[in-house]
């Protein structure tokens, strides 16, 4: 088929890069102007597609990216991408050379981390900084001003280091109650006051604050969930001032229909029996595609109607109860539009018992994924090869 030129199987995402594309545009409507975009890439672009993402996001308004690894900021760079990049995980201080290798902004987020870093350095390069302060979070940063003014003295005394920002990352931004927010949020501003000078970038916000509270704004904004287009949270989905378009969608094909006679039985272990005559489909996607075997029973769209899926859900493929006699070949929307009929990523969500940044997180890598603009699959994988020569 066309469509799918470079996979030879019949499931695979859609990305709309439109949507990321007027969700970045959006959020930038909504903040100040010295506010900059720092666009979230980590885990391959919550599962989008890494470098598909810095680029549609930096065309659209982002001016820096972040993400979780160091291998991340690296694959970017070897995919062309060169933005700044902050990394905001740890980073093996014996790994500083390659940061300066390849450009790469580092966290600061203990004094001992900085010390050990400065005894690998062997580079005559220099690399940039952002100090990473917990303000309550709890994962890494630093807690005390007393740590931050030793760290701000170890950068300074080393010309190589670049102090070049500082931030801070919100538990509870999503959340109705504020109290936990407004604290974290009078931790931080203290935690900057006590730093010598300001650094270039002082960032808080994640999408949430940064759709919520001006206050936390500073001048630069951490965009993640927002950018891919969905909800930080179910509790503040009201407050988002601005449409936000779900750039994600997941399809596959029918391989297989028949009609079961009554008492049929479907799948490992035997536990779906059909009532009565019915047609069943056979979908090739699977709990090690990410389409875990907790969806048994979710619906899928098939000719625009909700169909659910039956039995047991298998390691590649699954089945599902058809409305009526329905081809081989036919187009199985399991997130996404069909017609009137919408599954969203909350949906998914929801059944997973989850949040909705675990969704496109685990559909698996042997997933592929298409990209589209202006309502078509573009060939971005060739773009891409011959624009970079990855
Ligand atoms: C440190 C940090 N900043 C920003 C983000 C982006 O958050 P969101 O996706 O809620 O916008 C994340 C995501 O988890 C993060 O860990």
């Amino acid at each position: 088929m066309e469509e799918q030129g470079y996979f030879y199987r019949d499931t695979w995402a859609e990305v709309d890069l439109d949507c990321i594309s007027e969700n970045v545009t959006s959020v930038k409507k909504h903040l100040p102007q010295q506010v900059s975009i720092i666009a979230v890439v980590k885990a391959n672009a919550y599962g989008h597609g890494d470098v598909q993402i810095a680029e549609t996001a930096l065309a659209a308004g982002a001016s820096f990216l972040a993400v979780a690894f160091m291998d991340e900021a690296i694959a970017l760079r070897n995919k062309g991408i060169d933005a700044p990049i902050l990394v905001l995980g740890a980073t093996r201080p014996e790994d500083i050379n390659m940061a300066a290798k390849f450009s790469i902004t580092l966290t600061v987020f203990q004094k001992e981390w900085l010390e050990e870093a400065k005894k690998h350095l062997t580079t005559n390069q220099s690399v940039a900084l952002h100090i990473k302060v917990d303000t309550g979070m709890g994962r890494i940063g630093v807690r005390s001003v007393e740590e931050l003014h030793t760290i701000h003295r170890l950068i300074g005394e080393e010309k190589r280091l670049m102090l070049e920002g500082a931030y801070t990352h919100f538990a509870t931004a999503d959340e109705l109650d504020q109290s936990y927010f407004q604290q974290q949020l009078e931790l931080f501003e203290t935690m900057i006051a006590a730093l010598p000078e300001r650094p270039k970038y002082v960032h808080s916000s994640n999408s949430a604050a940064a759709i919520r509270f001006p206050k936390a704004y500073f001048n630069a904004v951490r965009i993640g969930i927002a950018m891919y287009g969905l909800t930080p949270s179910l509790e503040m989905e009201k407050e988002i001032p601005f449409p936000i378009k779900e750039a994600f969608s997941l399809h596959s094909r029918l391989v297989h229909v028949k009609k079961l006679t009554k008492g049929d039985k479907v799948s490992y272990g035997a536990t779906y029996e059909s009532e009565e005559e019915e047609w069943i489909g056979t979908i090739p996607i699977g709990y090690a595609d990410g389409w875990l075997r907790k969806l048994q029973g979710q619906e899928v769209l098939v000719a625009g109607e909700r169909s659910p899926i039956v039995g047991r859900i298998c390691m590649d493929q699954c089945m599902i109860r058809l409305p009526k006699y329905v081809p081989v070949g036919t187009t199985v929307t399991l997130i996404g539009k069909q017609e009137d009929q919408f599954i969203s990523v909350n949906e998914i969500a929801q059944k997973l018992e989850t949040i909705n940044y675990e969704v496109p997180c685990i559909i698996a890598n042997r997933v592929p994924r298409l990209y589209k603009k202006g309502g078509k699959i573009v060939d971005l994988k060739n773009d891409l090869l011959n624009n970079y020569q990855a």
